[in-house]
């Protein structure tokens, strides 16, 4: 009998060993172990092999630079976040958690695409399921088959009878290779399959999309060991109390991972939106105390945001302070700023901040916004509506200055502010080259008095 060989893998990294461990040394996380039984394959029954030609070393300059053949989707925000549309061949993880549309933008990307035959595989749900899905996006197409299946081998078989251009599987934790004894999701058949799908894609030259689901932390169960095979990695995110949703991308070897897609979730899908400002900016008409504008950048996408702050005499004796989409500790430090450079006395207050439409923003061009935010809900004086911000706060209550500021200053002026507080220090920005009037700043106390003198 042969023997039967096994080993440990840690489930969130990947790592293994030859004996149970409590604590992984890769990720350090706790219990989270399993034993897989690893049996030698076969080769001849692997449904893609890599072919024996033998590669020769080429000097470089000989290498003839092929441009990469893309297809150019239905989605145009799809297109944009994948580097300018979809290469052919390419291994795409798209990731994201239970629930946030990940099936729903690939099915409604599947139907969009009328003129490709596409595979759509699911491990999760029923033909009719999908169909009821299909009909609430209300798009048919003619050439996208469904297929509910989990075993790779007759996926694989499939898709040879129906030679599709594009392949999705839904999701990569549902497949299971019978190569391997392991349980559907587990390490090594998760790894197994998706380096048979790698040999598919490159073979075959259809580009294939591999649905990941994404555990509370942020990283990818078990497909985080994946995110060095495939070519691109694609995040989907927002919060589920939100319509919005973001599309990442955290690795491409075809584009740059500066791209952002944005979408809204109807009760008919999943609408791209092409004006993000319009929407994160509510019009209420009147003007309240504790809101400014910041002109960010997501990636390479400007973007106007409102940033919304509550200050309030702490009920108890230490004072909360929370945050909402903005960093917690960024916050911290601005708040000390304002106290030590700006004597503004908020360490008995509490501070509530805010980014309207449930969205995370990460940039430092930011921080004019929040301080404004806070001095005005401090204050309670409102900010005029016209006003936008793009600064950084230095540590010493300097306004420092950010990248691509003029397209920051070009998209407050498409969306009609009339004013744009930003740094001094900005280097080439020249006024004349602006409708919106532009106030350069130094320091806090100069952006206060520009905007309650
Ligand atoms: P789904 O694509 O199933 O999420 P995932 O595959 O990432 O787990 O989407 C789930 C949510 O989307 C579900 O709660 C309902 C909502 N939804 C809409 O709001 N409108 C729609 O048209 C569809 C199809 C789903
Ligand atoms: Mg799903």
């Amino acid at each position: 009998m042969a023997k039967v060989k096994s080993a440990f893998f840690c489930q969130n990294c990947g790592y293994e060993t030859a004996k149970w461990l409590g604590k992984c040394p890769s990720c350090a996380e706790w219990n989270t172990f399993v034993e897989e039984i690893i049996e030698k394959q076969v080769p001849s029954v692997v449904a893609f092999s890599t072919s024996s030609r033998q590669a020769t070393p080429q000097a470089i300059h000989t290498i003839e630079q092929q441009e990469h053949r893309r297809i150019q989707l239905h989605d145009k925000e799809l297109n944009r976040v994948l580097g300018g549309g979809l290469v052919a061949g390419s291994l795409i993880l798209f990731g994201g958690e239970p629930g946030i549309g990940k099936s729903t933008l690939l099915l409604q990307m599947a139907i969009e695409a009328s003129s490709l035959v596409v595979l759509y595989v699911s491990g999760e749900e029923s033909e009719q399921q999908i169909k009821m899905r299909a009909e609430r996006i209300g798009l048919t197409n003619e050439s996208c088959y469904i297929l509910t299946e989990t075993n790779i081998q007759n996926i694989f078989n499939q898709a040879e009878e129906v030679t599709p251009q594009l392949l999705i599987i839904d999701s990569i934790q549902t497949l299971y290779s019978s190569q391997i004894e392991s349980s559907p999701g587990s390490i090594s058949q998760v790894r197994e399959c998706t380096a048979q799908l790698l040999r598919y894609a490159k073979q075959t030259g259809v580009p294939v999309f591999l649905i990941g689901h994404i555990t509370k932390d942020g990283t990818l169960a078990g497909p985080k060991v994946l995110e060095h095979m495939v070519d691109t990695v694609l995040q989907f995110e927002g919060d589920r109390n939100h319509v919005y949703r973001l599309l990442r991308s955290i690795k491409n070897r075809f584009g740059s991972t500066n791209e952002l897609g944005i979408y809204e979730m109807l009760g008919s899908g999943l609408r791209q939106v092409e004006n993000p400002s319009e929407i994160l900016i509510t019009n209420t008409g009147q003007q309240l105390s504790g809101i400014s504008i910041a002109a960010t950048l997501e990636g390479m996408r400007p973007m106007l945001v409102e940033v919304q702050a509550l200050v309030s005499t702490a009920a108890y004796g230490t004072p909360q302070r929370s945050s909402t989409g903005f960093d917690a500790k960024r916050l911290n430090m601005l708040l000390a700023v304002m106290e030590k450079r700006c004597g503004f006395k908020l360490g008995a207050k509490d501070v509530f901040l805010n980014i309207a439409g449930g969205i995370k923003v990460d940039d430092p061009a930011m921080d004019l916004a929040v301080v404004a935010a806070v001095m005005s809900s401090n204050a309670d004086l409102p900010i005029e509506k016209n006003i936008a911000f793009s600064a950084e706060i230095g540590l010493s209550g300097e306004v420092r200055p950010v990248n691509r500021i003029d397209q920051r200053i070009s998209e407050a002026e498409k969306l009609g502010f009339d004013k744009i507080i930003v740094s001094k220090f900005n280097k080439g920005i020249d006024p004349k080259n602006y409708t919106i009037e532009l106030v350069l700043c130094g320091r806090i106390d100069e952006v206060i008095k520009e905007l309650f003198a």
